[in-house]
């Protein structure tokens, strides 16, 4: 069982990453590191994170410590409308004064199983390691509507077990090919946040939060850090089913 898990509810999404980007200032501002492993979830959600980090915290926060992962990311260009880095690197990056060596892309653009593979070992020559496995500070994720995370999708459980940190996957109805980070290391993270909102999202996290059987087909029910912290930043109307 991971070290603990909490459920913080916000009126707003407004209100939930206000709450999740003060977080990430405490305890990089409590922490003695001298560099902090973040990996980022892609998708929409997060960029209003962003906007709040660059916003409030392009002064405070230690950037030439932090660097900056992603636990999944679309094979398109890097300058593709649907590209994770892009949405990064337009709402927060090119906003904050963080080093470009502590930006470390999944290159979209290139053979996805090659990519896979020079990501996972670029993970494992940089990062302290627990055991076998890459230690992220932090991991954010986010919840597909069919309750993948990363790019782990309902139909590929098997990738939180699997033996190396990065796969290839394939998105279910776009047939869209991704890189993630897969289980084991997601697993292995000091903190994982999910970041969650709207009301799109209540079902899934109603199955996970109530425990449901159909909870079990979700990889997002699967995140449950072996020795770190599990913290859902989610709003009211991504609760709303929760009982
Ligand atoms: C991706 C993500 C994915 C995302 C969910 C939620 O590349 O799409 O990493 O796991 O977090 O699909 O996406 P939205 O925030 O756009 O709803």
């Amino acid at each position: 069982m991971g070290s603990s898990v909490e459920v913080k509810i916000y009126a707003t999404p407004k209100k939930v990453v206000k709450a999740l980007a003060k977080e990430i200032y405490q305890f990089t501002h409590e922490s003695k590191q001298k560099r902090f492993d973040f990996a980022l979830s892609g998708g929409t959600t997060p960029i209003l994170l962003f906007d709040r980090l660059a916003k409030k915290y392009a002064e405070s926060l230690p950037w030439d410590k932090i660097h900056i992962w992603w636990g999944d990311e679309r094979c398109v260009p890097p300058d593709s409308e649907e590209s994770n880095y892009k949405y990064t690197y337009d709402a927060l990056l090119s906003k904050v004064p963080i080093p470009d060596e502590n930006i470390h892309r999944i290159n979209g653009e290139e053979n996805p199983a090659v990519e896979a593979d020079r990501y996972g070992k670029l993970i494992d020559s940089q990062l302290n390691m627990r055991g076998e496995w890459p230690v992220f500070d932090l991991i954010i994720l986010g919840l597909g509507d069919d309750g993948h995370t990363a790019s782990i999708f309902p139909y590929q459980i098997e990738l939180f077990e699997y033996e190396r940190n990065c796969a290839v996957s394939e998105h279910p109805l776009t047939g869209q090919k991704r890189i993630t980070m897969t289980g084991i290391p997601l697993n292995n993270a000091n903190r994982v946040f999910f970041l969650v909102t709207g009301k799109n999202k209540a079902m899934r996290i109603s199955e996970i939060m109530n425990d449901d059987d159909a909870a079990k087909l979700l990889p997002a029910y699967y995140i449950e850090p072996q020795n770190g912290d599990l913290i859902w930043y989610i709003d009211e109307a991504a609760a709303e089913l929760i009982t």
